[in-house]
Order: C-alpha cells, then structure tokens, then sequence
C-alpha cells in the first residue's frame, strides 16, 4: 500500500483497453452516452460512480456505453502533426484512442471519470483524451460532457478542472450536479457508502439525460468566423 492508498478495485488480469459495456438494451431515444473508465481497476471506485450515472441514463431512455482504457499505456500526445494532415485518427495506432473516437462519432453525450492520482487525473485517462480531442474533436464537439472524480480523500476539484478543459474549448457544455461530480473511496463498497457521493452521480446521470435530449433536439448554430492568431501579432 502506497502513502497515498492504493485503491483496490479489480484489476483485471485480462485487462483489454477499449473494452465496452455491452449495452442492456437499446433504448427508444436512439440516444447514447459514452462513458470512459479512465482508471486502470476494471471494476474499481471510478466504474462504480459512473454505473450510477449509467443506471439513470437508462432509467431515462439513452443507452449508456462504459469504455474501459485498460491497463495497457496509453501513449500521450508526440505533438508530430500527423493528425492534421489525415484528421480524425491519431497515427500512433497501438492502443485505444482511435477506438475512442470511433465510438465517440456514436455519442451525443460523454462522461469522463478519473482516480484522484497526486491531485490530478490519471495519466491514462489525459494522454487518451489529449490525443482523442488533438486528432478526432469533431467526434467531440458541441456534445455535453460531464467529469467524475473518485478519491480516497482529496485533489477531487483540481481533477474535474483538468478534464473539463477538454470540454470548455470544444463547445461542449459542462453537466453538473448538485454538488462537484465527486464520489470518496477506496474500494467500490466505500464508494457505495458515500452516500452524497451516491446521490450525486444519480443527480448527474438525471442532468445528463436532460442535457443530450435538449441539445439533440437544437440544431447547432452557424458558426462564427474564426480568427487564430497569436498574442505577438
Ligand atoms: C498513484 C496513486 C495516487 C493517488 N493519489 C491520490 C490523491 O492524490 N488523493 C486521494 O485522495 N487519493 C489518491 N489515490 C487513491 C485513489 O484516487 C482512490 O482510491 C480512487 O478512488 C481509486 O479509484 P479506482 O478504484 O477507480 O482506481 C491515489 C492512488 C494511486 C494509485
């Protein structure tokens, strides 16, 4: 056990990134949400917040995915380019961010649920979301998206702030609950006992049900022309 607590959720020996939930059963809305287990433990704390959410998601007629990064690294962001002269896939190939855009063309709506690690998401989670939102932002754009937090005890809030970065500059709106989207444990049984954490991921999947049923509902705007410049000129 590490200082800072090594959660202990499954670790799954056959661990597979890209893994998904196979959904229950479509819904009627044709509405989906995608949510990204950014957490190595399969079945850990972070799962168990986002199957809360995922429950009322279906409870509220859209389908929920979990995608699941795996164990396996996740490569970050070489900065090499290729994904603007070929856009919508990231060229380094041998992990699971081009499955994650490929399901994220099939989302109206995301949630992005991290381990506290050392106050910040994990690595995993914002190499893969760097890299997804870089090479394939248009499989993002525009949707509502939610961040989750899972914590033995603190780095919650800084956590979410890195996450819906991602968000707030790909026009996606921020799902919230009524408290930070934060749930506190060290094993799944913790996190089923932080009963407000509970009561919040439940909040949540409510709000974000709303959100991808109003937002499919509204056409996106014409966009604005866009100017890119530097602070120097
Ligand atoms: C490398 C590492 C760093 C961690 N850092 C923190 C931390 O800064 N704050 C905290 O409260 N918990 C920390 N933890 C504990 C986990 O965030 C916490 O147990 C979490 O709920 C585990 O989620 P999981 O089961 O989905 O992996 C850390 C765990 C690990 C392995």
């Amino acid at each position: 056990m590490t200082k800072l607590g090594l959660a202990g959720g499954a670790l799954a020996a056959s661990a597979v990134a890209g893994e998904t939930s196979a959904p229950e059963a479509r819904t009627d809305s044709g509405l989906r949400v995608l949510l990204v287990n950014g957490s190595p433990h399969m079945e850990g704390c972070t799962r168990t917040a986002l199957n809360l959410v995922a429950e009322e998601l279906r409870a509220a007629g859209v389908e929920p995915e979990i995608f699941y990064l795996g164990t396996a690294p996740v490569q970050d962001c070489m900065a090499c380019g290729s994904c603007k002269k070929s856009p919508g896939r990231c060229i380094w190939d041998k992990d699971c961010v081009n499955e994650l855009i490929a399901r994220a063309r099939k989302a109206q709506g995301f949630v992005f649920g991290s381990p506290v690690y050392y106050g910040h998401p994990s690595g995993r989670l914002l190499s893969a979301m760097d890299r997804a939102f870089y090479a394939g932002g248009d499989a993002f754009a525009g949707k509502p998206a939610a961040a989750v937090a899972s914590s033995r005890r603190a780095g919650s809030l800084a956590t979410l702030d890195a996450i819906q970065k991602h968000f707030t500059i790909s026009q996606m709106p921020v799902v919230s609950s009524f408290y930070w989207n934060e749930v506190h444990g060290f094993s799944p049984e913790d996190v089923m006992a932080d009963e407000e954490g509970v009561s919040i991921m439940r909040q949540l999947g409510r709000n974000m049900a709303r959100a991808v049923k109003a937002y499919a509902a509204v056409p996106a705007p014409e966009p604005a022309e866009r100017k890119f410049t530097h602070f120097i000129r």
